[in-house]
């Protein structure tokens, strides 16, 4: 069995779509958060998953906050740590401790729109899609060897929330999927390619 630790900030619907999936030869040990109010949290301590909140502005560093959460994170010997929506930029020393073990979700197609506001930046750059990259973390904002990407169409008149709705569909099948291949210890990193047998199959498509 694999032990993960979820860390999210607000409505949780990925950790939701990965807790929900129940893949084989893991347990979600806990989901933990930087905000008390993440509707997320109780959705999961309904289900009786181990919870806990831990307010970053109670710190004065980023690096104070990461050590506690590191503390935290710790307690549940993690297998796997999953970024699931988790709206804080990580230390290097956090990226360190978790080098290999730790992936994010982000909306957009790395490396194309690293950072905050990828929907309405891909729509003002004209772009005819968008998607989502799980990765894992390296200290570099966005950059770490990609696990999987998915990809919709951006339709005319779509507003950045359309998009978001959409690309969010790709998300809930992509993350769970990345989770349950790095349990299975399908992925292998390999400088910044992540090699997944999954994907060495002929014809295997980028598109979700
Ligand atoms: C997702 O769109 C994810 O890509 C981004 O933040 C959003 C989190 O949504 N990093 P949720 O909390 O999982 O519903």
């Amino acid at each position: 069995m694999k032990n993960i630790v979820i860390l999210i900030s607000g409505r949780g619907s990925n950790m939701q779509a990965i807790v929900n999936a129940n893949i084989p030869n893991a347990r979600i040990a806990a989901v933990l958060s930087n905000n008390e109010q993440a509707a997320g949290l109780a959705w999961a301590a309904e289900r009786g998953i181990a919870t806990e909140s831990i307010n970053h502005k109670a710190f004065d560093s980023r690096l104070a906050f990461d050590r506690a959460m590191m503390d935290k994170i710790d307690a549940y010997q993690p297998d796997l740590v999953v970024l699931a929506g988790f709206m804080r930029i990580l230390t290097p020393e956090f990226c360190t401790h978790y080098e290999g073990r730790l992936i994010n979700i982000h909306p957009s197609i790395l490396p194309s729109f690293t950072g905050l506001h990828t929907h309405e930046r891909a729509l003002e750059a004209g772009c005819r899609v968008a998607g989502c990259t799980i990765h894992f973390v390296t200290a570099e904002l966005d950059c770490g060897p990609i696990i999987s990407q998915g990809i919709v169409p951006i339709l005319d008149g779509d507003s950045a929330d359309d998009i978001a709705a959409r690309v969010l569909t790709v998300e809930h099948q992509l993350f769970p999927q990345a989770v349950e291949d790095f349990v299975a210890g399908r992925l292998q990193i390999h400088g910044n390619r992540v090699l997944n047998e999954a994907f060495s199959a002929e014809g295997q498509s980028l598109l979700a």
